[in-house]
């Protein structure tokens, strides 16, 4: 458990989540990703009728950020409309490593504002990275 989360934090990522498009699951997730310089980048879920096309919040924003010229990922938060705290999927963990900084925090926002955090390591040990040469 770590202490709550900067206040101005949880309110963007509550206002964002009835953005979300989730008619099929119901459940709405946020996301906002912090780069080294401090900039942030916002998603959230857009699920399809097709069900394996529906992209994660975790998803949206890091391709917003990617799209922008970030590079590096400090911190990720993540809310929803359920109770207590959500971790990503695993498909979304590998997609966070593709992008983290050691020490990447993974930031999970409870809707009374509580936080609690894991580093990208721990909520990913051994994540797959591709080294060539
Ligand atoms: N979802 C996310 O957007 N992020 C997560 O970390 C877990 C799940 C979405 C996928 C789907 O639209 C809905 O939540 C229910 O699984």
């Amino acid at each position: 458990m770590t202490p709550p989360a900067d206040p101005a934090l949880a309110d963007a990522l509550a206002r964002l989540l009835p953005n979300a498009h989730a008619p099929y699951s119901g459940v709405h997730v946020s996301a906002i990703v912090e780069t080294a310089d401090g900039r942030r980048h916002e998603g959230v879920n857009v699920e399809n009728a097709a069900y394996p096309q529906g992209v994660c919040a975790e998803a949206s924003a890091i391709s917003d950020m990617v799209t922008k010229g970030g590079k590096r990922i400090r911190r990720i938060y993540v809310a929803s409309n359920l109770p207590g705290f959500i971790w990503p999927c695993g498909g979304c963990r590998q997609k966070i490593w593709e992008f983290a900084e050691p020490g990447c925090e993974v930031v999970s926002v409870a809707a009374d504002g509580a936080a609690e955090t894991h580093t990208i390591e721990e909520l990913l040990p051994l994540g797959f990275r591709l080294e060539r040469g």
